[in-house]
């Protein structure tokens, strides 16, 4: 990694006169500079131009109770009247909300009136099942609108929901579900992923089965596939939408009241439900894509993420449609059926911005310049990446084949937890491959040491956001010791979030992220801990105890060794290690299965128990062990 900040430090790319020309923000330095003046002046600013509130703020940033912050205390307002409500008031019904282009090729305009009937309909559809503001809906599904839909007919409502990603199995979603005590769920009969079924259904029923709250489930029909229908329990989509009316009232929520939670994963098995609220939210979400993207009247945005992760809370769901924007939304997998299908869709829709993963960037760039050359990319005007570091090779072929040299790209680095952007350029700024550059305008971001001193340009350290922002995480569902060790409490500031990642900051003051710290693997842009990985493992009766690494791949950034101890009397075996596989794959999804597993007779461990992955990783790369000193004889 440190000969390629040598090598690359030094590059600029600088933006078009046409890109400067274009875009809203014309100013970086100037925004930068005002935020630095006054933090609250400047996110109240915003407040008042991006959104409607239906009472103002008393206060808008409350410190009393740090590093529980509250924004915008005793303002009042709705997500669901900013992002709906008040776009069908300026007459705006007919305009698109989304193009959805679902893989099997066929399609669907979805207008924001169409939108606002569905989300009231099923806002009726939640209260008949007894769902009152506060309440956790738990939401499993496929790429589908309906997505959409449920996840705002809660919050219309005041319920909070709690968005299972579908490439989760049976596990991993009762884990889910039981921590968020949900008694209603929204599904679907199945995804088409690669021109195959994912049975969500049949997944859902297995979780349903293995948690103890669910007493009602609706399910939208996609697949067509026979499902298991249990009644009493289980209601399709259709039919409880057929009779519901029209009509409901967009529920006025407090400043701080919850609006979802969403879990990740941390250093503990135990998955982490991030806690977003109302107000910071909304404003932080909808100004960086704002600013960020640039996003006018006649773009189409594509977010390339799947709303189930927090890309697609934030830049899918919730952000365009506070900004009245259209966007397309594809159902399935990049590579299906074609190598170029995501070519296709930008082709066919005039995508004029396109953000996603540099693991999907990857994957079609091993696939050569042939088949995007095929189709008129012309459309694009501004890139984007997201979910972990860009290498220079992935940032110049997605600059130059695909978006012709024109386009600048916004890599930009953030977090479930930090609910936005945090650092990212404008399209005004110049670029260097491979860096987020330079902090949004109002974040206050730094690299330190772990006594909290700032990093020369030479040095690692890790990266600290200093200062409170609107749309940071609230807490951990049901676990607010969690959060304030967890994040709040590495360092001896108060007010200072520790993200877990590690950083280097140029001479330029370009921040480059180097990867996670802690025992979190970035597998295809996905998060995992390895201890999710470990405990699916040891819930085989095989296993007696199993460490996972992560280790760097080309496409995928990493990929997934696994190292594990068997229980006596077994037998070692390519069968057994492919059972552990389809074990894990059922267990915890398809995204955690590791790519290799090993079994050892020990693992390296400290004296007090704990494994010393790093030993492990140093071993699979051939490395040298570094300081062992700690490690049991
Ligand atoms: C990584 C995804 C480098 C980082 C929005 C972070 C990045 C983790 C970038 C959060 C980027 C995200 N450059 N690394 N532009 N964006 N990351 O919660 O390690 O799924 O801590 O949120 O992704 O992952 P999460």
């Amino acid at each position: 990694m440190s000969d390629e900040f040598t090598l690359h430090t030094s590059e600029w790319v600088y933006p078009s006169e046409a890109v400067k020309a274009a875009a809203k923000i014309k100013d970086y330095e100037a925004l930068s500079a005002e935020a630095a003046r006054d933090i609250e002046a400047f996110w109240a600013k915003r407040a008042t131009e991006t959104l409607d509130w239906f009472a103002p703020w008393e206060k808008v940033l409350d410190r009393s109770n740090a590093p529980f912050f509250k924004w915008f205390v005793g303002g009042k307002i709705s997500v669901v009247h900013n992002a709906l409500d008040r776009h069908i008031a300026a007459g705006k019904g007919d305009r698109i909300a989304y193009y959805w282009e679902g893989e099997p090729g066929d399609s669907r305009e979805i207008t924001y009136g169409w939108l606002n009937e569905q989300v009231c309909k099923f806002a009726n559809v939640l209260k008949s099942l007894g769902v009152k503001k506060g309440d956790i809906v738990t939401i499993y599904m496929g790429r589908v609108p309906e997505i959409i839909v449920a996840m705002l007919a809660c919050a219309k409502i005041g319920a909070m929901h709690s968005v299972v990603y579908g490439g989760f199995s049976e596990q991993s979603l009762a884990d889910r579900i039981d921590d968020a005590k949900s008694r209603v769920m929204v599904t679907c009969d199945g995804a088409w992923l690669r021109g195959k079924i994912v049975a969500l259904k049949d997944i859902a029923d297995a979780a349903v089965a293995r948690s103890s709250t669910i007493e009602h489930v609706v399910c939208v029909k996609r697949t067509g596939q026979a499902v298991n229908m249990t009644s009493g329990r289980d209601q399709w989509w259709h039919d409880v939408m057929a009779s519901a009316s029209p009509e409901a009232e967009t529920v006025q929520m407090d400043a701080e009241d919850p609006l979802f939670i969403l879990y990740t994963s941390g250093t503990t098995g135990k998955p982490k439900g991030i806690l977003h609220t109302q107000a910071g939210y909304q404003l932080l979400i909808s100004v960086t894509l704002s600013w960020v993207f640039d996003i006018k009247e006649d773009d189409i945005w594509w977010c390339a993420a799947d709303p189930g992760w927090i890309t697609g809370h934030s830049y899918i769901v919730y952000a365009p449609l506070i900004l009245g924007a259209t966007s397309v939304i594809y159902e399935g997998a990049p590579n299906f059926p074609g190598h170029d299908r995501w070519w296709q869709v930008v082709e066919k829709y005039k995508v004029s911005i396109l953000y996603c993963a540099p693991t999907a960037i990857r994957g079609l760039m091993r696939h050569g310049d042939e088949l995007p050359r095929k189709h008129d990319l012309s459309s694009l005007r501004l890139l984007g990446s997201v979910g972990e570091p860009i290498n220079p090779e992935a940032w110049r072929w997605f600059y130059s084949v695909i978006g012709g040299e024109r386009c600048p790209i916004m890599d930009t680095w953030w977090q479930t937890e930090t609910g936005g952007f945090m650092v990212t350029p404008l399209p005004v700024v110049p670029l260097k491959p491979g860096s987020a550059t330079r902090p949004f305008p109002g974040i206050i971001v730094d690299v330190v040491d772990e006594e909290g001193r700032p990093c020369g340009p030479t040095e690692d350290g890790l990266l600290v956001i200093k200062q409170p922002w609107p749309s940071m995480l609230r807490t951990i569902w049901g676990d607010p010791d969690r959060y304030v060790s967890q994040y709040w409490s590495h360092f001896s500031h108060e007010g200072w979030y520790f993200s877990g990642d590690s950083a280097r900051r140029d001479e330029d003051g370009y921040i480059w992220v180097i990867g996670r710290m802690d025992d979190v693997i970035k597998v295809s842009g996905y998060r995992l801990g390895t201890a999710e990985v470990e405990s699916g493992l040891v819930s085989h009766a095989a296993v007696a105890e199993a460490a996972v690494i992560g280790i760097p791949d080309d496409v995928r950034g990493h990929i997934i060794y696994a190292y594990c101890i068997l229980v006596a009397g077994q037998q070692p075996s390519d069968e057994l290690a492919e059972t552990l596989k389809a074990h894990i794959r059922h267990e915890v999804g398809p995204i955690a299965v590791p790519s290799k597993i090993e079994f050892v007779p020990a693992l390296p461990k400290t004296r007090s128990g704990k494994i010393m992955r790093r030993v492990l990783k140093a071993r699979a790369l051939g490395q040298p062990e570094g300081d062992t000193s700690a490690l049991e004889d």
